[in-house]
């Protein structure tokens, strides 16, 4: 449905992914007059508060995580915002909820993200009173389910009070700029799409890791475990965008559309596919951290790793492994999806002893943006040998290549796309169940096998299993 709404409704206002990302996302919007002046946000949650102690709340959460060339325009976003606390299991007080909101037939855009159980009675409130109808759009925020049944009993209770064309559900990672730089890198480019296939690509690598621990998500994170919260999502997202058909437009239903198909043909896992860890105490950057037992307090045998051997079974990627790895703790914070390229069929420098390496293609989606592209080049020099072979990498660094543009927050992009009806960087229904029902078959063969987490010091990449995964295929992880 096609309206830009005027009317932004936020629930979990004062909550983490709020004042970290949501607030800050929109003052820069409103920095950059990208949202037009008349939208008004409503901010929601349980505290007791008013519009004046809200904007003092939002003042300060903006001081901290706005970064400074950005704070100026915090006094004239305040006046953008207001505040109406909720109790999300009382009904009634979705009909103060609406009051505040005021008139939505220039639109409203509602963005939820909230506990699990708040769930439906926050959209049975909508619908008592009136904000869930045709000029409405809802964004979700995960957690959306645990597994398959869980994650349709939420789908369902949405769509019965928004149409699907009117649900976005979020995944920040499509919000990245450099996860859109994939699109561009694959389908803007005539060089790589030749060779995107089983016959020129060895093996895939898509590594997502991070420095962090719990960050006192104690609750959330150990009901989740690293497959459910990185790999469900991010990282099926990233493998869809690396492995989907060329969509013939870069609209909703094109690209989603591409994206499924990859999704419901990735093979069920073996247990010989499969590695999970759980960091025990270590060190990170030369500080020591606790194990995740001893800052849960509590035993657990939630993963905080996972590797896993993952094949698409289609055509285009007939035997090719691509191979996943996430976890918490780990050495440092980086996203990168490499493409290793199979050797040249024929060497003809074999023959004087010079080595052709296979090309190789690392695509670093954060903290930078790098793609480098490792090509074979002759050594300078008279050698008597005739040549001499060595890789050089051929370096684009994104920061370099375009210094002007101000780094955004993956939240930019979404709600902007939220607030004009933009579905296309937003997660289809069919998606996310392909994506559970993969990611359920993975738990399901763990259970069987008895597969449980190995210990790896934090600081460390994983379990040694980890490493084993690739190297009994004689592939290196990439670091
Ligand atoms: C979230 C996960 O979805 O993504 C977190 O719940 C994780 O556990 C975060 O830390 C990582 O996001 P980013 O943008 O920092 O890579």
């Amino acid at each position: 449905m096609s309206f830009t709404a005027d009317r932004l409704l936020l629930f979990g206002a004062t909550g983490d992914l709020s004042q970290r990302m949501l607030l800050p996302s929109l003052c820069a919007l409103h920095a950059d007059r990208l949202v037009s002046d008349k939208l008004q946000i409503v901010c929601t949650a349980r505290s007791d508060m008013d519009d004046e102690s809200f904007r003092e709340f939002a003042a300060q959460a903006l001081d901290k995580f706005l970064p400074e060339h950005r704070k100026g325009a915090i006094p004239s976003f305040l006046k953008r915002l207001f505040y109406q606390p909720l109790d999300a299991n009382d009904t009634s007080h979705f009909h103060a909820l609406a009051d505040k909101v005021g008139t939505v037939e220039n639109g409203l855009a509602i963005f939820l993200s909230t506990a699990p159980s708040l769930f439906e009675p926050t959209i049975a409130g909508l619908v008592a009173s009136g904000l869930a109808n045709e000029r409405s759009r809802i964004g979700l925020e995960k957690p959306l389910g645990i597994d398959l049944p869980s994650s349709k009993v939420v789908n369902d209770a949405v769509a019965g009070a928004f149409t699907e064309d009117r649900i976005f559900r979020i995944d920040h990672y499509l919000g990245k700029e450099t996860v859109q730089n994939l699109l561009a890198l694959r389908f803007a480019n005539i060089m790589f799409e030749p060779l995107w296939n089983a016959t020129h690509i060895e093996h895939v690598q898509i590594t997502v890791a991070e420095t962090v621990g719990l960050e006192g998500r104690v609750g959330f994170y150990d009901g989740a475990g690293a497959l459910r919260d990185m790999v469900q999502n991010h990282m099926l997202q990233l493998l869809a965008l690396v492995a989907m058909e060329p969509p013939a437009r870069f609209d909703p239903v094109d690209v989603r559309g591409e994206k499924t198909k990859v999704l419901n043909s990735l093979r069920p896992v073996t247990p010989s596919d499969l590695v999970t860890g759980q960091y025990v105490a270590g060190a990170i950057a030369g500080g020591s951290v606790p194990g995740y037992i001893e800052e849960l307090q509590k035993p657990s045998e939630t993963e905080t790793f996972v590797a896993i051997k993952a094949f698409i079974d289609n055509w285009r990627w007939k035997g090719v492994p691509f191979y996943l790895r996430t976890g918490k703790r780990l050495p440092k914070r980086t996203t990168e999806i490499v493409v290793q390229f199979r050797p040249v069929p024929h060497s003809m420098f074999a023959q004087r002893g010079a080595v052709a390496k296979p090309n190789r293609l690392v695509i670093g989606i954060q903290p930078e943006e790098n793609i480098t592209l490792d090509l074979m080049t002759k050594v300078p020099g008279l050698d008597r040998g005739g040549i001499r072979l060595r890789e050089v990498p051929l370096d684009i660094r994104m920061p370099d290549a375009f210094a002007g543009p101000t780094k955004r927050i993956a939240y930019e992009r979404l709600l902007l796309d939220l607030i004009e009806g933009d579905q296309t960087l937003f997660v289809r229904r069919d998606e996310v169940e392909a994506q559970w029902t993969w990611i359920d078959g993975v738990r399901a063969c763990w259970t069987e096998n008895a597969i449980t987490p190995q210990p790896y010091p934090a600081g460390s990449w994983g379990p040694t299993a980890a490493i084993a995964l690739a190297a009994k295929d004689s592939v290196t992880w990439h670091e």
